[in-house]
């Protein structure tokens, strides 16, 4: 049996991000969640995030983050998921309470535990927040598993990803820093996708989560980038990436991160060493491809059942 590694979780459910927290509370020991600005206000982040946490019938604290960038102005994706963020469901104010200590400070005690592996499926604004107010965090953190960026096509831009539109200043301000990171980014993420069979096995199993989560990839289908492959589920890779090295090729790269006001803005693109000035190469590792029949029945299991049984 594997085991559960210690995680925080920093997301902007957000419909993968929801998925990704399940899998969270089935493959590894959620130490917190904290949120963030993304695919939608981090006011309907926060409150998601409680949401699945009481849904799951899990207890994990979820700290609030960052409501808008480091520089540009904050943008949502509400159109693909949901005013709410969690397509048209309605989603009740959850018993799970907020806590009172903000993302960023939540971030920088758990890294002061040493060791600290931290997931990421959002704009990178806490984390790079965090890793400016204690410079001590490059060194504490294992790694960051990271969904966001590409190195190959885009989705707010012909090459820019959302998480990295949303918030270049902290992915570079993030890449910059020496952490080291894995990427998962779209040139992987594209590759493992739910469909309608996925959605008819979430609904026979019909527990708590998995009606819930069925409904909101059907809202997702609708309104995200489906084709007959059907519908990416982004952030369960890089949660699976973590857990599930196995199902996963990486690769060494220099990424470097695009700021400027311009069609770079947000890209994430590799340079050879020598493009690079010949800069030692941070350790960022970059996923490439998936064994996607695999991590499509991790992520149905822990949507099925998030607190069920040994870690597969
Ligand atoms: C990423 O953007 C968000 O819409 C998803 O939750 C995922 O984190 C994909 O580009
Ligand atoms: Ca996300």
């Amino acid at each position: 049996m594997k085991s559960r590694p210690r995680i925080l979780m920093d997301c902007d459910p957000g419909i993968d991000d929801a998925f990704a927290i399940m899998c969270a509370l089935r493959y590894c020991d959620l130490a917190a969640i904290t949120t963030v600005n993304g695919n939608v206000s981090v006011d309907n982040t926060t409150r998601n995030a409680r949401h699945l946490v009481h849904l799951a019938g899990a207890e994990v604290p979820v700290h609030r983050g960052a409501a808008t960038p480091m520089e540009v102005l904050a943008i949502t994706a509400d159109e693909v998921h949901g005013i709410s963020g969690l397509g048209d469901l309605h989603v009740p104010e959850s018993p799970s309470p907020e806590s009172d200590v903000p993302a960023i400070d939540a971030i920088i005690d758990f890294c002061r535990e040493g060791g600290a592996t931290i997931v990421a499926t959002g704009p990178l604004t806490n984390i790079a927040q965090a890793l400016a107010k204690d410079a001590t965090l490059v060194d504490r953190i294992d790694r960051l598993f990271w969904m966001g960026g590409s190195t190959t096509v885009g989705n707010v831009t012909e090459k820019a990803e959302f998480n990295a539109w949303a918030d270049p200043h902290a992915v570079a301000a993030t890449f910059d820093s020496g952490v080291a990171i894995t990427m998962f980014g779209l040139n992987l993420t594209y590759q493992v996708r739910m469909n309608s069979e996925h959605v008819a096995m979430l609904r026979q199993a019909a527990t708590t989560t998995s009606a819930e989560l069925a409904d909101l990839l059907d809202y997702y289908s609708e309104h995200g980038v489906a084709d007959d492959e059907g519908q990416p589920v982004h952030d369960t890779c890089a949660l699976l990436g973590l857990t599930h090295p196995e199902l996963f090729t990486v690769a060494e790269s220099n990424i470097v991160a695009h700021v400027t006001d311009d069609d770079r803005r947000g890209m994430t693109e590799v340079q050879n060493h020598a493009e690079a000035g010949g800069q030692p190469s941070a350790d960022v590792l970059v996923a490439n491809t998936a064994d996607a029949p695999a991590v499509i029945d991790l992520v149905i299991n822990a949507a099925v059942d998030p607190l069920g049984g040994p870690s597969q």
